[in-house]
């Protein structure tokens, strides 16, 4: 039996004390308030146990972690057809850039980069009545925690200043790859965006990703193949371009946020939440990586 709850008091010891913490993001105005010290990590194992250490119950923004969450949605809702506006593959690219979206004629690499996640909120926009509450509801249930909910200051923040995001969803517009409005959009995105959780939530939300589909209370919200398939897209694309680095160092399937937070899973065993403000240059929270290097060294588990 693997003592996961003195593993993870281990690793909390070990990395608060790491002197290079990484860089808070600033171009979210909003962001940039937070203190670089925090650090926490809550792990839920298949039996539903829960294990914690650091500030594992304080919220955060989750930023583009909510991008496998509308990913989720959209293929409970349209099923395959979504891959005729949004390809598989890696980018190799910081998640911001826009370069490849034209040279590949408005198809989006992939759901979890900003313009692939942009067309993925246009589906919701275009599917859904209430697009924003819909969606809360649709994450609130699955985590069976309805305090979950977005923050508007920090959606504010980003409307005021996300020039590359207005950028990509005009160029995504120009090939007609975009149905909605832009503002209408990206009003949806930046709130998606904004989702306020804590390490402990994001466990409980992403148990269904390790549960085949299945939340705590044993309700499919996916399929096998559906989750088959985001975890794929977790482990090809959740790092940006650093998603090598993170399969080469930690070796699982996850998706970070440039809130500092990061999820992680190991179908069938476990699910990991971490959460350290400080970014490296890639968008990625240091500590965060560092954390769960050592959790899968430490507990000899990981996909490979
Ligand atoms: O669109 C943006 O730039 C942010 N709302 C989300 C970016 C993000 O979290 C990238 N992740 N590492």
């Amino acid at each position: 039996m693997i003592d996961f709850q003195s593993i993870l008091t281990s690793i909390n010891e070990a990395v608060i004390h790491e002197k290079d913490k990484g860089k808070i993001a600033d171009y979210i105005p909003e962001l940039a308030k937070i203190d670089i010290n925090n650090f926490g990590i809550h792990l839920i194992d298949s039996q539903q146990e829960n294990y914690a250490a650091g500030n594992s119950d304080e919220q955060f923004s989750i930023q583009s972690i909510s991008k496998v969450l509308s990913l989720s949605m959209v293929l409970g809702l349209i099923g395959e057809k979504v891959w005729k506006r949004v390809d598989v593959e890696p980018s190799g690219d910081p998640f911001n850039h826009l370069s490849l979206l034209e040279l590949e004629n408005g198809i989006p690499r992939n759901p979890l980069i900003n313009p692939g996640a942009i067309v993925i909120a246009d589906i919701l926009v275009s599917q859904l009545e209430n697009p924003k509450e819909e969606f809360l509801a649709f994450v609130q249930n699955i985590a069976n925690d309805y305090t979950i909910d977005y923050d508007k200051e920090v959606a504010k923040s980003e409307k005021r200043t996300g020039f590359m995001n207005f950028a990509a969803a005009n160029l995504l517009k120009s090939y007609d790859n975009l149905n909605n409005d832009v503002d209408v959009v990206l009003d949806f995105y930046f709130h998606q965006c904004s989702l306020s959780m804590s390490c402990a939530q994001l466990t409980h939300i992403f148990y269904m990703f390790m549960n085949h589909g299945k939340c705590r209370r044993n309700k499919a919200y996916l399929t096998l193949s559906q989750v088959k398939r985001i975890n794929a897209i977790m482990l090809t694309c959740g790092f940006y371009d650093e998603a090598g680095e993170f399969a080469f160092e930690v070796g699982l399937p996850g998706k970070s946020g440039v809130g500092g937070g990061i999820v992680a899973l190991l179908p069938n065993k476990f699910c990991v939440a971490t959460w350290s403000p400080g970014l490296n240059p890639k968008g990625n929270s240091k500590l965060g990586m560092l954390a769960l290097e050592k959790l899968t060294t430490q507990t000899e588990l990981s996909i490979f």
